[in-house]
């Protein structure tokens, strides 16, 4: 593809966002970027100093010079805290736990914004993963797209993955924590989760990654043709 595109994909946990946004990348040729995991190397520079996570000033304070940087490639994990890698500790439960509260942040979320436009901005098409990509990080993006499943499906997949890793919840249980999440992300008053109004919406329910890779890249291949 000659075209140069940034692509912007949003969604909550749970849509296969991440394995499906790797794939266009490596499909396109393209660069990726996971904002996620910039939210959680500052989350865990966050927790190692030990602060309470109920004291904001104390997490802007913690979260303001935190050195970090991501890497591009849709096939390697590279997250990095100063020098060390950090690319496993940053999927452990401690930052996973602590992640909600440090990006709620207005100034954490104001660092990392700039910081994403900048990654962003570099030579060729890039796949730009996170929450808030199409509607403020990103707002003229060639394409949005914003990545949905039920709520059922969503806490279908979670249960699957979590009985792989040892952990047997009821599905229930899954369920009402996925709907509780939901609720917290869309209502939330920094960057609430919503799709922008020029995104396209694709409802996983139902595909599956290949399917849902296959048709986002039909979708960019669509837009590089209308921009050429
Ligand atoms: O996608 P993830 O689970 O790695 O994201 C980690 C957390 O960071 C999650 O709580 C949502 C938050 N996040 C955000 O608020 N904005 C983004 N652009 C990306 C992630």
């Amino acid at each position: 593809m000659s075209t140069s595109l940034v692509i912007a994909v949003d969604g909550p946990a749970g849509t296969g966002k991440s394995s499906v946004s790797r794939g266009l990348a490596r499909s396109l040729g393209a660069r990726y970027l996971d904002t996620g995991a910039m939210y959680r190397i500052v989350t865990l520079a966050v927790v190692r100093g030990g602060v309470d996570l109920t004291d904001t000033p104390a997490i802007e304070l913690a979260a303001a010079d935190v050195p970090l940087s991501v890497g591009y490639d849709p096939d390697e994990d590279k997250a990095y805290l100063d020098a060390e890698d950090v690319s496993r500790e940053i999927r452990g439960d401690a930052v996973t736990k602590a992640v909600s509260a440090v990006s709620a942040v207005p100034a954490v979320r104001a660092r990392l914004v700039g910081l994403q436009r900048e990654l962003a901005s570099g030579p060729g098409s890039v796949v730009v993963e996170g929450r808030d990509i199409g509607t403020v990080v990103l707002p003229d993006a060639d394409l949005k797209i914003f990545l949905t499943a039920s709520a059922e499906e969503r806490a279908r997949r979670r249960n699957q993955q979590n009985i792989a890793a040892g952990r047997a919840d009821e599905y229930e249980t899954v369920l009402a924590d996925v709907m509780r999440r939901d609720h917290l992300d869309s209502t939330r008053a920094v960057s609430p989760l919503r799709a922008a109004d020029d995104a396209v919406v694709v409802d996983t329910s139902g595909m599956n990654e290949s399917e849902v890779i296959a048709h986002l890249t039909d979708l960019a291949q669509q837009r590089a043709g209308v921009s050429q």
